[in-house]
C-alpha cells in the first residue's frame, strides 16, 4: 500500500475510477421557450441528476444553451436520446463526447444564467477547437445568431437580421 518513502504506492498511478462519459453541447431554445420554462428546465435537470449521479453544468444566455454533462455511461447515453427529443431546443452541436476513467470535472451540479458577450466567449472558444465541418458550421450559425439579434431575446423568431451581413 506504501512504497519505500512513505508514500501511498499508487500516488502517481492514472485514476481508476469508474468510467465517466462526458456529453458537451450547444443548442439554441426553441420559440416559446421563456424565462419561466428555462427554470422548469433545470428545477428538472436537478432533481434528475442527483438520481442519475450526473453532474454538470448549464448554462443559459441569449436564446443559448451550453451543456456539459458526466456521469455514468448508461446514464448519459439515455439523457442524450432525452436531449435529442426535447423540443424545447434545436440546432444541438455536439462539442464533445467521451467516455474515460477520470475525476469528474464539476462534481456539482451547476446552473448559470449568463449574457450574450459570455456566450459567445464559450461559443468562440469550442469553434476554435472543433473539427467536425458541421459543426464548425452549426456554431457558425449560432454566433451569427447572437451577433445579429437584440442581446435580450429569447426566441429565434424575434431576431433581428439587419446587420446580421459580413
Ligand atoms: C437545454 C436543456 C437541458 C436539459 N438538461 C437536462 C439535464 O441535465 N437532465 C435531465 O434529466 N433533463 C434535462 N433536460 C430535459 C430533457 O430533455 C428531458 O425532457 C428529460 O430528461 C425527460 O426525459 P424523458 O421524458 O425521456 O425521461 C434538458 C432539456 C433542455 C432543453
Amino acid at each position: 500500500m506504501f512504497d519505500e518513502f512513505g508514500f501511498p504506492a499508487d500516488a502517481d498511478a492514472a485514476y481508476a475510477g469508474p468510467v465517466l462519459e462526458t456529453f458537451v453541447y450547444c443548442s439554441r431554445a426553441a420559440e416559446g421557450v421563456d424565462d419561466a420554462e428555462v427554470d422548469r428546465i433545470i428545477e428538472f435537470s436537478q432533481s434528475r441528476n442527483v438520481a442519475r449521479d450526473i453532474t454538470g453544468v448549464l448554462v443559459f444566455g441569449s436564446g443559448v444553451f451550453f451543456q456539459w454533462v458526466e456521469g455514468p455511461p448508461a446514464q448519459v447515453e439515455s439523457l442524450i436520446a432525452s436531449l435529442h427529443g426535447d423540443p424545447r431546443h434545436y440546432d444541438i452541436v455536439t462539442l464533445d463526447r467521451s467516455a474515460e476513467e477520470r475525476a469528474r470535472l464539476y462534481p456539482n451540479w451547476e446552473m448559470e444564467r449568463v449574457g450574450a458577450d459570455d456566450i459567445r466567449a464559450v461559443l468562440q472558444e469550442a469553434l476554435e477547437s472543433a473539427e467536425n465541418e458541421n459543426n464548425i458550421a452549426a456554431l457558425k450559425r449560432i454566433l451569427e445568431h447572437l451577433d445579429s439579434g437584440p442581446v435580450d431575446t429569447l426566441h429565434p423568431s424575434a431576431t433581428k437580421r439587419e446587420g446580421a451581413g459580413r
